[in-house]
């Protein structure tokens, strides 16, 4: 059997406490070719820490193993959280107090506080966590001669799971801690796969090698696949590496004919963001459901091997195209929450609502470390720093999968996009070239895909851009090396790559043969292609290829398996068409109160100054600013349309208004001199207008460029004290606005509970969310990131940030 050999995970180490001994082994898969192995996992006496080996299968686990370097701005004298250890340098004789800090600003523990002899010292942060917190998000703030250094580690954890008595905690990206000094067991283990606990021996030693076979569910799926694979003709397979696109009316491209989908036997079919209400037909569930499953019954009916279609659309914040669907905040805003279970919640429900649908593939959820503000993307990212995207990209991807069981109903494929580095792009341009060394995206933009792989992520999109390696521009969709390299030989990833739309022209220029070969060898396996004459240029450029050995057989096999996996694993076979019970349950009570709490916890208050917030419900408030009646300014983009408008009907939902208006007893609305002068307090709302993907770009992301920003200084012109409710897709640069305004808070883009900002302004919920991202003080700060930033990042000027990452004030 092949095996690889190890190196230290590029991202993941850990910190094993096994009673100071060194153990050694490999773990391997029993599959051709085998699989690297997602995580091993040490179970000690009271808790576990989880070791990952992505990569190789050897592994040596020992005390001296370093934990990962938390992320850290560096105060002064605070050198920081690294290799495991906070350490800080003591000029004098000085008292030190080390605090771990909720996100809710208690202080969970002091683990330090005591005297200090001058010179360097260091704590591990095992010692530092042992017994004083579960698992969750902390800061730890160093506080030294009554200067406080907020370090800006955060310590990040999910929930936990119960193995063999021990208590074991799965902890993502910053921290790596272990809660015990006693070992007992390694667990090994990969979704898919059984798991393997072997009990660890009392003195060092090599345990030889550790096999994971696959679960029987997991078998029988590579069964069948098998089986129909052999069955198939090379056109067959061609056609189910298609994904072609709905076009109902063949308005902009030819039609895509009932011929395409049952004679090519297409894989797979989609909508854009813009193809809503192309057929005019109501833009309903209804009729969604009618047409998905229409497509659904020509190909089961008449196609010859009938496999099912998986219809895809981009459900990015719920089913937020379709009108009458739960439209949860923007990732920017859920990020903010920090929350997985909430977060997985979001992904459940939004599966259930596709299902009810008919779509089994979301292209979601999102997970690029956005390290730049002027990217029009920018809200369709977690954050800026990749354990924000690790912790809820895993979660978002959890809750759409049906919790690790994808074959239950109302679980459908999700995919983690845009790979790899769509975040990174020079200057924040959308599809733009990005100019990092391997070792930087490695850093800042595998981790959250490595998460991925372990939750097994069904699909992965390869991204438009182009990652520049020594001179030559890799535009993602053809990059051999970050497809197949890193991808799936590297981080084992067992699902399919689609590729963005029209991506292969894009990249290459056309359909034909050279374009389609270069892609498929690189690892695409799946082309999203519009326009039915395109179908069929891309089937025949692939049997072309074969047939002229411009591409392996056995690359197209496993293309191929890999999307007939997926069909198996998600019960298409089983469940082909929409699901009317899931219909039923779309926008429910519960599923709206859901997405209310999620714009409640995203909202991060930036200044209260005078404690102008919370509102008192009796106080006169006048809400001025037009965004605080517009649910399509609140959506922003991909609702209803690719682009969003703030004129869009159809959104379900309360505005910010209407919501401050149930809430208060003296609510009114205008800007006028008159009513802003009969106000208690201003509540202004406003923001950027809706944008998706380039159009979003920007040069400078200054609150004083947009349209509506002069009500600011008129609502302060009035005397009267103003709160500032910005909804944006990104940090905007506020300097001219900040003196105006007694209060500003940053709501995001937060769907369709303008509730939820109510429920807050009016206290009867206190402020909990923390940014995601550093808020710039000025132009030449952009791009500004927390650290660590690598050297050949792109990176602005001038001083600290006017907020930084984890920043947000509460009530108390
Ligand atoms: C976007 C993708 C999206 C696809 C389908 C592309 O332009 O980059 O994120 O999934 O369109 O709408
Ligand atoms: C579609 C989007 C797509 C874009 C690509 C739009 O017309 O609606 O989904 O991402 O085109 O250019």
């Amino acid at each position: 059997m092949h095996c690889y050999r190890f190196l230290i995970p590029f991202f993941f180490t850990a910190n094993i406490y096994a009673a100071g001994h060194t153990y050694t082994g490999r773990i391997v898969t029993n599959t051709t070719p085998p699989l690297p192995v997602a995580s091993a996992t040490v179970s000690i006496a009271n808790s576990s820490i989880t070791a990952y080996s992505d990569s190789t299968g050897i592994f040596t686990l020992n005390p001296a193993t370093s934990l990962r370097d938390g992320r850290s701005r560096h105060a002064q004298g605070v050198t920081g959280f690294t290799n495991g250890t906070v350490s800080f340098f003591c000029k004098k004789k000085e008292e030190v107090r080390i605090d771990l800090i909720t996100l809710k600003g208690r202080t969970a523990g002091s683990p330090v506080h005591r005297r200090f002899a001058p010179g360097n010292h260091s704590f591990p942060l095992s010692s530092l966590v042992n017994g004083i917190c579960s698992p969750g998000v902390y800061m730890a703030a160093v506080t030294k001669t009554g200067e406080r250094h907020t370090a800006k580690l955060l310590v990040t954890g999910t929930s936990a799971v119960s193995t063999g008595g021990s208590h074991t905690r799965a902890i993502h990206g910053t921290d790596r801690f272990a809660a015990g000094t006693a070992a007992d067991s390694l667990i090994v283990s990969r979704k898919g796969f059984l798991p393997v606990t072997r009990p660890l021996p009392d003195s060092s030693s090599d345990l030889g090698d550790v096999a994971i076979t696959r679960t029987p569910e997991e078998k029988e799926i590579e069964q069948k696949v098998d089986s129909l694979l052999a069955l198939m003709t090379l056109a067959e397979k061609a056609g189910q590496m298609v994904q072609a696109q709905i076009n109902f009316t063949g308005s902009y491209h030819d039609r895509l004919t009932d011929e395409d989908i049952a004679v090519k036997g297409i894989g797979s079919v989609f909508n854009g963001g813009s193809d809503a209400s192309l057929d005019g037909q109501p833009n309903t569930p209804d009729s969604w459901a009618a047409a998905i499953d229409r497509i659904q019954g020509v190909v089961l009916n008449s196609s010859s091997r009938k496999i099912p279609i998986i219809y895809a659309q981009d459900c990015v914040h719920g089913v937020a195209e379709i009108d009458g669907c739960t439209v949860f905040p923007h990732n920017i805003g859920l990020g903010c929450t920090w929350d997985t279970a909430l977060v997985a919640e979001v992904g459940r429900i939004t599966a259930r609502e596709c299902t009810g649908i008919g779509i089994r593939f979301n292209f979601w959820p999102c997970i690029a470390s956005v390290r730049n503000e002027r990217w029009g993307r920018a809200y369709e990212g977690f954050g800026e720093t990749p354990e924000i995207n690790t912790l809820l990209g895993t979660a978002y991807i959890r809750g759409l999968q049906g919790d690790g069981t994808p074959s239950k109903v109302g679980a459908i494929a999700a995919c983690a996009k845009h790979f790899l580095g769509d975040g990174g792009t020079n200057d924040g341009i959308n599809n733009g070239e990005m100019s990092v060394s391997e070792t930087t995206m490695r850093a800042v933009h595998l981790p959250q895909y490595a998460a991925s792989v372990r939750e097994q992520i069904a699909t992965i999109m390869p991204s438009y851009h182009s990652w520049i390696r020594d001179t030559t521009a890799w535009v993602q969709t053809l990059d051999y090396h970050s497809q197949t390299s890193i991808l799936k030989t590297g981080l084992g990833f067992d699902g399919f790559c689609i590729s963005d739309w029209d991506a292969i022209p894009r990249a290459c220029g056309s359909y034909e043969a050279e374009c389609v070969a270069q892609a498929i060898n690189a690892g695409l396996d799946m082309a999203m292609v519009v326009g039915d004459v395109n179908c069929g240029a891309f089937i025949d450029a692939v049997t072309y290829g074969v047939e002229n050995e411009m591409i392996p057989a056995a690359r197209i096999d496993d293309a191929v398996r890999r999307i007939l996996r997926i069909k198996f694993r998600f019960g298409l076979f089983d469940h082909p068409y929409s699901d009317p019970a899931f219909r039923s349950q779309i926008n429910s009570p519960e599923s709206r109160a859901v997405a209310r709490e999620c714009v409640r916890k995203s909202l991060v208050l930036l200044k209260n100054d005078d404690t102008v917030l919370p509102l008192k419900k009796e106080e006169r408030i006048v809400v001025a600013g037009p965004w605080a009646t517009s649910l399509g300014a609140q959506c922003g983009g991909w609702t209803i349309s690719w682009q969003g408008s703030v004129d869009h009907t159809g959104i379900s939902g309360q505005t910010i208004l209407q919501g401050l208006q149930e809430l208060g007893s003296n609510v009114t609305y205008g800007d006028d001199d008159a009513t802003l002068a009969n106000a208690d307090k201003i509540v202004v709302v406003l923001g950027e207008l809706p944008y998706a993907e380039q159009y979003g770009d920007t040069e400078v992301p200054d609150l004083s460029q947009l349209e509506n920003a002069y009500l600011v200084e008129q609502c302060f012109n009035s005397g009267k004290p103003v709160v500032l409710v910005m909804l944006t897709g990104r940090p905007m640069l506020i300097d001219t606005e900040l003196p105006w305004c007694k209060a500003v808070v940053a709501a995001w883009l937060p769907g369709g509970e303008g509730g939820g900002v109510a429920d807050v302004l009016f206290g009867d919920h206190d402020f909990s969310g923390k940014l995601t991202h550093t808020w710039p003080a000025s132009a030449q700060q952009i791009p500004i990131n927390t650290g660590p930033v690598y050297p050949d990042e792109q990176q602005g000027s001038g001083g600290e940030p006017l907020y930084p990452y984890g920043y947000g004030l509460t009530y108390q």
